[in-house]
């Protein structure tokens, strides 16, 4: 897989080494970051899959991950973050894919997600995608900004993943 860094890069599933680099980008990411604590509870919830995107020569360089729990009901995206060093390159677009290729493969209705109503560059990748505003939550966060509640029916994202 090759994004337009020129890069070769593969997914695969997050394991305990990669927790060091996910955290750094985390904390570059967030204004109230994941803990460490946060991280290895999602990586032994049975129904979270986290995914980290690296360098192929090395596959020990943590370009970026994705979080997300499935369910029948659909896929919950929790966490997405690329590394500032490389945003631009379609790195955050190779995650989502990742993650809409599992809601087709396993039938799984819809993913959601919930996103800070300043984030307008998270909020393209979105849209961009063809996920839509359905709500909003007042005060979501600690910090009592609003989330935005996004969705997208799995039926409507397969052309992202051919
Ligand atoms: C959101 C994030 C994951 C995007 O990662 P990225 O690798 O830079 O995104 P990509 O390069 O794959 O961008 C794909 C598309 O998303 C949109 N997009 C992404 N970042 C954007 C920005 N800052 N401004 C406007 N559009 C943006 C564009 O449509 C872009 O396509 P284009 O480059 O052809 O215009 C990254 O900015 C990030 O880690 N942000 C901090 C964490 C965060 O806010 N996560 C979302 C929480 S809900």
């Amino acid at each position: 897989m090759s994004t337009s860094s020129g890069i070769p890069v593969s997914i695969r599933p997050m394991v305990d080494d990669d927790l060091k680099q996910a955290l750094q980008i985390e904390m570059q990411s967030y204004p109230q970051p994941w803990s460490l604590a946060n991280f290895e509870s999602e990586l032994k919830n049975p129904i979270t899959r986290a995914l980290v995107l690296t360098d192929d020569e090395t596959d020990s360089i943590v370009v970026g991950y994705i979080i997300y729990w499935v369910q029948a009901e659909g896929i919950s995206l929790l966490n997405v973050a690329v590394d500032p060093k490389w945003r631009g390159f379609g790195f955050g677009m190779k995650l989502m894919q990742a993650m809409i290729k599992e809601a087709v493969q396993e039938d799984l209705p819809r993913i959601i997600l919930e996103v800070r109503a300043s984030n307008t560059g998270a909020i393209e990748l979105y849209q961009s995608i063809g996920f839509i505003v359905t709500h909003e939550r007042k005060r979501f966060y600690a910090d009592g900004e609003t989330a935005l509640v996004m969705e997208i029916k799995t039926s409507d994202a397969t052309g992202m993943i051919q």
